[in-house]
């Protein structure tokens, strides 16, 4: 097993924020709650935390994150992006999460050949199945607003070692592959995608960001049943957009808008 290092991360990493500090862990509980403790100290945005382990890794809706010692890629970057006005700042939390999903999956497809995709909000599958997952948490810091973008990628676990309930819906890249992947250049990738994709969004180029999502999306034409609100939703996803959400013709024939933070998937068909 090959142990990360912030040496071997930085050789040849050519970035402009994200990883301009590199910092590797052996065990920490959440590397999110590291990066908020570098936050704290004023670290500068891009500061990345890595972490052979860790043992209270977070997901989703208050879910745990599987995260066993060198199994897999867990990471966290601190941004601090530039002071947005108005409904731009709403976009913030969505908007970076999508960005850790494209670089993930865009990771990936280059370190591995893999053809990685999303599936809405942000989950990355190789065929029907999980392998990475996007953590994003935002807060109002005394010198700007402060975001923190986790990405968990299941790389070299075994299907036979997972807790029942992941083995179930999701896989590692190397089970797929069927063969070990090297978490260093897949980590290395990583960085340099989630930088690409960060400029972009720098640049408020949201007309890229759902292109490429559009082509990467695991759902687009598909049928999917939704929860909001208390209220069941189906229907055929027609598109998926960084500012208007999930779009959905419903059975009935009209077409409504969904939120990823506001929805809960029931059914993906
Ligand atoms: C999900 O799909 O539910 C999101 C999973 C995010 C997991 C990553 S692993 C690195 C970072 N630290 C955490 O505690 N969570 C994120």
């Amino acid at each position: 097993m090959n142990v990360l290092s912030s040496d071997e991360l930085r050789r040849g990493l050519q970035t402009r924020i994200v990883g301009r500090k590199i910092h590797v862990h052996d065990r920490v509980v959440s590397t999110n709650d590291v990066a908020w403790e570098l936050a704290d100290r004023g670290a500068e945005g891009g500061a990345a935390v890595f972490a052979e382990e860790q043992t209270g890794g977070r997901g989703r809706l208050g879910r745990n994150w599987w995260s066993p010692r060198g199994a897999g890629i867990w990471m966290s970057v601190l941004l601090r992006p530039p002071d947005l006005a108005g409904p731009e700042q709403e976009g913030t939390v969505p908007m970076t999460t999508i960005i850790g999903a494209l670089a993930a999956a865009d990771a990936i497809r280059a370190a591995t050949r893999l053809p990685a995709m999303i599936r809405w909000p942000n989950d990355v599958l190789v065929g029907r199945r999980k392998v990475a997952g996007v953590l994003v948490e935002a807060r109002q810091g005394e010198t700007g607003r402060e975001l923190v973008l986790g990405i968990g990628i299941n790389v070299n676990a075994r299907q036979s070692a997972m807790p029942e309930d992941i083995a179930r819906s999701a896989t590692s890249l190397s089970e797929t592959a069927g063969q070990d992947i090297d978490r260093l250049e897949l980590a290395r990738t990583l960085l340099q995608e989630l930088d690409r994709w960060y400029q972009v969004k720098l640049d408020r180029d949201s007309e890229a960001i759902n292109r490429r999502w559009r082509e990467l999306s695991a759902t687009l034409g598909q049928r999917i049943e939704l929860e909001e609100d208390g209220r069941r939703y189906e229907g055929t996803v027609i598109d998926v957009d960084v500012r208007f959400g999930l779009a959905l013709r419903l059975d009935q024939g009209n077409i409504r808008h969904f939120r990823g933070e506001h929805v809960t998937v029931i059914r993906h068909h």
